[in-house]
């Protein structure tokens, strides 16, 4: 059973306020974002469409899901980085972050490209499974547990088209 946890209207905030932070820290500098795949490809569109920054938009994907709800610890890549991201200002943009490994995995291999900066900015922070330090530097929204769906984000690739939020329960 779906039931609510985020409306449009809160991710539509939660955006904003991310854009605004990220504009202010950036200083109308150039910024290249990287979309992790597949889960953040709707809230990266809403975010740069925010973002007023000269702007570069690249994907990655790399796999650490099967179809069930936790991470199964191994980590591919199944589609690398397009750009040239050395001296650069990134931001991994990315939809949960969950035990950590996936981002860490992720913000170690972008961090030996040697770019300018390196920022994650993360949908949804869940702290229950954190096995890893690794902090977001722009967070939309924190929670404890549970496993939600929708804006982008999956169960088994199911629920990723619908525009709100919500947690499964049994
Ligand atoms: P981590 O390596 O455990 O941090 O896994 C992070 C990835 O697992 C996220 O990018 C999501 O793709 C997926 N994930 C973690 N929690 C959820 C959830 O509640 N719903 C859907 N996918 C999730
Ligand atoms: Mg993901």
């Amino acid at each position: 059973m779906l039931k609510q946890l985020f409306s449009r209207k809160d991710i539509d905030e939660a955006v904003q306020r991310l854009a605004a932070a990220i504009e202010r820290d950036f200083d109308n500098e150039e910024i290249i974002f990287i979309c992790l795949l597949k889960g953040s490809f709707i809230f990266t569109s809403d975010l740069v469409r925010h973002i007023h920054n000269p702007s570069v938009i690249d994907f990655m994907r790399v796999s650490s899901y099967g179809k069930g709800m936790q991470s199964k610890g191994a980590i591919t890549i199944t589609k690398d980085l397009e750009e040239n991201i050395q001296g650069k200002n990134v931001i991994i943009v990315e939809d949960i972050i969950d035990s950590g490994l996936t981002l860490k995995y992720i913000y170690d291999m972008l961090i030996a490209k040697e770019p300018k900066t390196l920022k994650i900015c993360a949908l949804v922070d869940k702290r229950e499974r954190r096995t890893i330090e690794i902090k977001a530097d722009y967070v939309g929204f924190t929670i404890d547990s549970g496993f939600i769906v929708g804006y982008g984000i999956d169960y088994a690739e199911k629920y990723r088209n619908l525009p709100d939020i919500y947690i499964i329960e049994e």
